[in-house]
């Protein structure tokens, strides 16, 4: 397994993927590697490329404004199979479960090259949420070879599916590497936190105003399956909440994708000028974490932040009916409150009033990982060169 070429395209598989090839870099005897972007995503993935101090080495610059599942498959099958034709790798890794991942793995079965899955094994065996990835990352674990779990359930989930256990190795999800890394920058200096509370102002929200007794509830939301009514329910429920709770900032950076736009801003675009709604253009990785390590509560329906949340001890409200991520729900550190306006807002007044239920859900907790992910998959990987 000596060239390997690492395949992702949108912003939580750089994420996700950065820490583990900066823990291959350390291996430049033993490892050639490619890093090949597909582009699926432009602006929301060059800021994490750039952080991480990666520079892909091919670039498929797929994005297409609005495109849709198909075009996606297509235009990275067809892409991936020129790169394969022409890099020939002994292992193409991919990440998650995005439509790349899925495209970008058969790919390489088509050509016959080793797959490896990192966040392998996490399921809710509901095809139809989370859409379409539970079927992408079902299909890549139909096509990998060797399966990174980042937990025992979703090593667990795999051998239900008759995968031998000795494909599998359970790591931790790379995102805690990424995330410990981006809090130790943080903390680096006094002037890294002077730099975001700068770049957040431009952005559109003064932080100092959390010094005078204020809170921060940070929301983000995206998921295909909530388009339409549910997405309509969940920017409902923030306006009726930023109307009850005017003591609470909403922050809120807006994910590119039109049809989440399009309602947030109809629906919630009002709300700014009564002064606690926050719209924002999505955030580079290092002032997103700064913004939500100072949150009380995270809203979302985003699969990497039910995991970064944990671990910075911010109770989470899952925007979901289902998740694939039981850990921290187990843990009761997350929650999930489905699209329905009304259970959205009794919930977060709930915590926002109830000082016990806050405290009850506000524990640091990390099922996802102690921040040594990648450092396994390389160990792992090496005994197979
Ligand atoms: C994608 C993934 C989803 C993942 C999410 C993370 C699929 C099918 N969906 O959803 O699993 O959770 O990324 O954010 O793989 N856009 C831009 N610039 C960008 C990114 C998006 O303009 O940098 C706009 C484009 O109009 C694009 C649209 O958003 O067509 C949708 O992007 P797409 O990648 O299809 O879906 P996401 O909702 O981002
Ligand atoms: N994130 C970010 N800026 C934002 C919103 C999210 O850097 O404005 C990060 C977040 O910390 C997490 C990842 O992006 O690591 C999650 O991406 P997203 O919610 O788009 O995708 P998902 O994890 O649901 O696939």
């Amino acid at each position: 397994m000596r060239k390997l070429l690492f395949a992702f395209g949108t912003r939580p598989e750089a994420i996700k993927m950065a820490p583990l090839i900066r823990e291959f870099r350390k291996y430049p005897d033993v490892f050639e590697m490619l890093v090949c972007v597909t582009g699926q995503h432009r602006q929301m993935l060059d800021p994490v490329l750039a952080l991480f101090e990666i520079v892909p080495d091919i670039d498929l610059d797929i994005i297409r404004p609005d495109q849709d599942l198909s075009d996606i498959t297509s235009s990275v099958l067809k892409g991936m199979q020129g790169v394969l034709q022409k890099v020939i790798p002994d292992l193409v890794l991919v990440q998650g479960d995005t439509t790349t991942s899925m495209a970008a793995a058969l790919a390489a079965f088509y050509r016959r090259i080793p797959v490896a899955h990192v966040e392998a094994g996490l399921r809710t065996h509901h095809m139809l949420s989370p859409w379409p990835e539970e079927m992408n990352r079902s299909i890549i674990g139909r096509i990998a070879t060797w399966h990174f779990a980042p937990t025992a359930r979703a090593k667990q989930n795999l051998m239900d599916e008759n995968v031998p256990e000795d494909r599998i190795c359970v790591t931790g999800n790379t995102v805690i590497d990424a995330l410990q890394w981006v809090i130790a920058r943080l903390k680096s200096s006094g002037e890294m936190i002077r730099q975001m509370d700068a770049l957040l102002l431009r952005k559109g929200f003064d932080i100092r105003r959390l010094d005078i007794h204020r809170r921060l509830i940070l929301v983000t939301g995206h998921r295909r399956e909530s388009f339409g009514e549910g997405f309509n329910n969940i920017c409902h429920a923030i306006s009726d909440l930023s109307l009850a709770h005017p003591d609470v900032d909403f922050v809120y950076p807006v994910h590119l994708n039109p049809h989440v736009r399009k309602p947030v801003h109809e629906i919630l675009g009002d709300r700014t000028a009564n002064g606690n709604v926050f719209l924002l253009e999505p955030l580079d990785y290092l002032p997103f974490i700064y913004l939500m390590s100072n949150a009380c509560l995270v809203l979302t329906d985003s699969g990497g932040i039910q995991e970064e949340a944990p671990a910075l001890g911010k109770p989470v409200l899952v925007m979901r009916d289902t998740t694939e991520r039981p850990e921290a729900l187990e843990a009761r550190t997350a929650r999930l409150v489905g699209t329905d306006r009304e259970n959205i807002g009794k919930v977060v007044s709930t915590l926002l009033t109830d000082k016990n239920s806050y405290r009850a859900m506000s524990k640091a907790i990390n099922p996802y990982g102690d921040g040594h992910a990648s450092e396994r998959i390389v160990a792992f990987i090496r005994t197979l060169t």
